[in-house]
C-alpha cells in the first residue's frame, strides 16, 4: 500500500522540476520510483541526509534548498494523518528539515498506507526536536501541557539535536497546539503539520489508492 501510494505520486511531479523528497519507508518507495524517471527531473531537495544519500545513489542531483526558489511539489509520508490532512510526522526524526521543505513547496503530497489514517491525532507519540541543553526544561513544560515526554535515547537529528516523543496527547486542535509548542524556548520544531498541512493525500488501501484533498 505504501508502494502503491508512492507510485501514484509520480503523476504529480511536473516535468523538468525540482522535487522535494521526504524521509522514511514510504518515501523510500517514492525515491525508487523517482529513479525510474530521473531523466525527466532537474533534481531534488532532500529532507534528510539519509534521503540525500539514496537520491545521489540513483544519480539524481541533490540541491541545497538555499539555491532553490521554486519547489513545485514535496512528497513525504506521515505517522498519522486526518481527513483535514493535518499530520503527525517525525517518527524517523527528520521533522525539522521536512517542515522546512514543506514550507517552501507549492504542493505537499502526503503518501501513506491506510493504517496512518486517524480521526484524532495523538496516539502516535508526537516528536519534538529540542536543543540538547533544553531537553529537561522542555520536558517539564510538555508535562504541564498534559503529555508524557520520552527522550529518544541514542538518537541525534541531522541538525545535532535531541527528540522528545510525547505520549498521551489527544490532539483535537492541532494548529493551536503546533503554535503553542513552538513558543517553548528550546523547541526547534514539533511534529504537528497542521498550519502547513498536506494539500493532497494519496492513501494506499486494500481497494487501491484513494486521492483525498483537504
Ligand atoms: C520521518 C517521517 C516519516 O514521514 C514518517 O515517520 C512516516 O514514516 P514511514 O513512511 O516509514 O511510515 O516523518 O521523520
Amino acid at each position: 500500500m505504501k508502494q502503491a501510494a508512492a507510485r501514484a505520486a509520480i503523476a504529480l511531479v511536473p516535468e523538468d522540476s525540482v522535487v522535494g523528497v521526504g524521509t522514511g519507508s514510504t518515501a523510500n518507495y517514492f525515491i525508487a520510483e523517482l529513479g525510474r524517471i530521473r531523466n525527466r527531473l532537474d533534481g531534488a531537495v532532500a529532507s534528510s541526509e539519509a534521503t540525500a544519500k539514496q537520491l545521489k545513489a540513483l544519480g539524481i542531483p541533490v540541491f541545497d534548498l538555499n539555491g532553490v526558489d521554486d519547489l513545485a511539489v514535496y512528497v513525504d509520508g506521515a505517522d498519522e494523518v486526518t481527513s483535514h490532512l493535518a499530520m503527525i510526522k517525525g517518527g524517523g526524526g527528520a521533522l525539522t528539515r521536512e517542515k522546512i521543505v514543506a514550507a517552501v513547496a507549492r504542493k505537499f503530497v502526503c503518501i501513506a498506507d491506510q493504517s496512518k489514517r486517524v480521526h484524532v491525532l495523538g496516539k502516535f507519540p508526537l516528536p519534538v526536536e529540542v536543543v540538547p541543553m533544553a531537553r529537561s526544561y522542555v520536558a517539564r513544560e510538555l508535562v504541564k501541557l498534559g503529555g508524557t515526554p520520552v527522550w529518544r535515547k541514542d538518537f541525534v537529528t541531522d541538525n545535532g539535536n535531541a527528540i522528545l516523543d510525547v505520549h498521551g496527547l489527544t490532539i483535537t486542535a492541532p494548529a493551536e497546539l503546533e503554535e503553542r509548542l513552538n513558543q517553548i524556548v528550546g523547541v526547534v520544531t514539533n511534529g504537528l503539520f497542521a498550519r502547513r498541512a498536506a494539500d493532497v493525500l494519496l492513501l494506499g488501501t486494500a481497494q487501491g489508492v484513494q486521492t483525498i484533498t483537504g
